[in-house]
């Protein structure tokens, strides 16, 4: 008998959805990652890519498709003639599927990341931030995520996307609920369902693309991205409804979860949140050790094997996916002494939270904003705050470690 044979089947090493899992993902995480680079993981019929060096390497080469559409299991990719709006911005020009194109659209959209539009965008996020907080007034205790946290990401997506008020309404369930487009585990009446809301977007988007056309603004991510596809022949108004798209997609969860975890994390360690919150940039470093501390991830970042090969000496079949898991090896103590401590100047090198290379995350800095504005708002309002008691996690949720409730007590 093989070693391999001797060991207990793998879901009952790993299994993100048990409430074990949800309580300390720790041992588990480890036990995953001594199986070996590469691990089959039966239960959700994919690769997993436990290794950080691994896991660089596939984020720096490409070698894998990131193309939903590879995936063995996906739907049949649907006939171009039959394309609606949806399928024309995730498929046609998608950022998502191809190499060449999306490191087009990535270079010629630097400038609408840039240092000067972010700090335009924080501008406009900060007086939305500081209205929520008036309207909470002074309460005895409150529920920081009902309060605060789950209406920022859509707060700084309308802001950063530049929608105006009178489609917010319209706009508010695609934000909300946008993710479950890319989410491969729903079911085919949620897809459906989250896809017909996106078509409705997409309309709105096009409406607001023509009125800013006729109404540019200064400094302003549309008109920033209005220009860009006047000047290159390749980048057109279906990329900057994908863009939006990806940045809706992408960007309202991840912040969601931000927020609890770093709210969570801070009033756990009082004494450490003068040095958190000290300068921009010593929260970003601050959000690596929430992220690491709290092992928050369940999922991984998905890819689909292009063709049959041998990946980390396992054979791949065509169209299996393959899960990029950085967050395994967050508490290995040869990685990060003392792994149980937070410490928010634990030093990270490299730091890969937001991703590497060329689909490194292009709202890192924008999540990082405003999850430092929103933090020093909170801290600023109510530097008394404590938990009111350790709050108790959602084991439903498939993606993060996230909380019911996360109620502070103000003491003011
Ligand atoms: C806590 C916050 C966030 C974290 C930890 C995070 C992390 C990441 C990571 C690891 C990737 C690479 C994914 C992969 O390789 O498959 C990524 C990609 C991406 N992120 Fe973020 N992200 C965050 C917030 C945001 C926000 C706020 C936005 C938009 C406003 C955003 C937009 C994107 C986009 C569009 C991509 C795809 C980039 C590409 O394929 O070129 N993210 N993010």
């Amino acid at each position: 008998m093989t070693a391999q044979e001797t060991l207990p089947p793998i879901e009952q090493v790993y299994n993100p959805t048990s409430k074990e899992y949800c309580e300390n993902p720790v041992p588990q995480c480890l036990a995953l990652g001594n199986r070996g680079p590469l691990v089959w993981y039966e239960p959700w019929q994919a690769w997993i890519m436990t290794q950080m060096p691994d896991i660089m390497a596939c984020w720096k080469q490409e070698y894998l498709s990131s193309d939903f559409y590879d995936w063995e299991f996906a739907p049949a990719r649907p006939a171009e003639e039959s394309w609606g709006n949806f399928e024309r911005a995730l498929i046609g020009h998608s950022l998502v599927a191809d190499h060449d194109h999306h490191r087009l659209v990535r270079r010629v959209t630097a400038p609408a990341f840039s240092r000067n539009v972010v700090d335009e965008i924080q501008r406009r996020i900060e007086p939305d931030i500081q209205k929520l907080f008036d309207d909470l007034g002074q309460p005895e205790s409150f529920d920081y995520i009902e309060e605060v946290a789950q209406h920022i990401p859509f707060i700084s997506i309308t802001r950063m996307v530049g929608i105006p008020e009178k489609y917010w309404e319209a706009i508010k369930p695609v934000i909300m609920n946008f993710t479950e487009t890319w989410n491969p585990t729903i079911s085919e009446e949620r897809r459906n369902a989250a896809v017909e809301q996106s078509n409705q977007a997409i309309e709105i988007l096009k409406t607001i693309i023509d009125e800013r056309r006729s109404q540019p603004a200064e400094n302003d991510f549309l008109s920033v991205l209005l220009k860009i596809e006047e000047e290159n022949d390749k980048f057109d108004e279906w990329d900057i409804i994908t863009l939006i798209l990806a940045l809706i997609g992408a960007g309202a969860d991840t912040t969601l979860v931000g927020q609890q975890w770093t709210i969570y994390s801070l009033l756990k360690h009082k004494d450490q949140i003068e040095t958190a919150l000290a300068t921009p940039d010593a929260f970003a470093n601050t959000f690596s050790e929430v992220s690491r501390w709290g092992v928050i991830s369940k999922m991984g970042f998905a890819r689909y094997a292009p063709e049959t090969m041998e990946i980390l000496g396992q054979q791949v079949r065509k169209g299996q996916m393959v899960l990029m898991m950085p967050h395994l090896d967050r508490h290995n103590p040869e990685l990060f002494p003392e792994p149980e401590k937070f410490d928010v100047t634990r030093k990270f090198d490299p730091d890969v939270l937001f991703g590497y290379g060329p689909r490194f995350c292009v709202g890192a800095a924008l999540a990082k904003r405003q999850l430092y504005l929103t933090a020093q708002e909170l801290h600023k309002r109510f530097p008394n705050a404590e938990l009111a008691y350790e709050p108790e996690r959602d084991d439903t949720d498939h993606n993060a470690i996230v909380f019911k409730k996360l109620m502070i007590k103000t003491n003011c």
